[in-house]
């Protein structure tokens, strides 16, 4: 298989690249003239796609309104947080959906019929978000709204759509925190007591992709966590 990653993070995305020798694309997926030019660039390199896995996203931590402990100082949610959170996570999501989905329609279907396959990616914060995870949830909760009318949309291009709502995955976003928050975060999965690994992610993706019976639907993959209010 030949991959091409998009990420707003050069630095990062570069390194990855050159380690496992693939397409590097500096993509915004805010950006529509951007996400147009990181399909150019894979495809140039790599053909056309029929596989597309979303994954980039980015959280924000903040009461819908509250007061500050100390001052007694009232303040509600910053609405440019809210939106650059539903910007990234639903908006960008749907837009590189919708142009891979449109890149996909150039290719005949295969063999066994499937034309493409599409992966987003969730969270469990869209069925149980935390204290200060609107933005989050709201975005989350979007994604896995749009998964079936899009498998719908593309059903008959024979283009599947699924979701995966992860849990608490051990990949950079938690990698900085300290042993100690890792610990307590692991102990409150069900089971088994640890964070998830990027790999279970993949296989996940790997298995919406490969089963041509997966459509139109929104898993967790959360060792059984329930997420507590905070
Ligand atoms: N790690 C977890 O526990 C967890 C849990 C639930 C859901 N998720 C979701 O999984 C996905 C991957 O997260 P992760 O844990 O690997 O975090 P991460 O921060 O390591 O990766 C997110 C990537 O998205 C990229 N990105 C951010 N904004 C972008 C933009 N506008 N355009 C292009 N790229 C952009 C970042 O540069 C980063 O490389 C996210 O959607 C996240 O919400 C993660």
């Amino acid at each position: 298989m030949k991959v091409a990653i998009f990420d707003l993070n050069e630095e990062k995305g570069q390194k990855v690249a050159s380690d496992l020798g693939l397409t590097y694309c500096n993509v915004n997926v805010t950006d529509d003239a951007s996400v147009d030019a990181g399909f150019e660039k894979a495809r140039a390199a790599n053909g056309q796609e029929r596989i597309l896995v979303n994954c980039a996203g980015t959280g924000s931590a903040a009461k819908t309104a509250g007061r500050k402990k100390e001052t007694g100082e009232i303040s509600s949610f910053p609405m440019e947080v809210f939106e650059r959170v539903i910007q990234i996570n639903l908006i960008g999501t749907f837009r590189c959906i919708a142009k891979s989905a449109a890149g996909m329609l150039t290719l005949d279907a295969m063999a066994d019929g499937d034309r493409g396959a599409i992966v987003n990616t969730a969270s469990v914060a869209a069925e149980d978000g935390q204290i200060g995870q609107a933005a989050y949830s709201a975005s989350k909760g979007g994604v896995v709204g749009m998964t079936l009318p899009v498998a719908r949309d593309l059903s008959t291009e024979a283009i599947r759509v699924n979701t995966i709502l992860p849990g608490l995955f051990n990949t950079p976003l938690l990698a900085g925190l300290p042993d100690n928050v890792k610990d307590a975060l692991s102990a409150t999965v069900l089971n088994p007591k640890r964070l998830g690994d990027p790999s279970e992610y993949a296989l996940l993706a790997l298995q919406m992709i490969e089963n041509g019976y997966f459509n139109g639907e929104s898993v967790r993959l959360d060792g059984g966590i329930r997420m507590a209010p905070r």
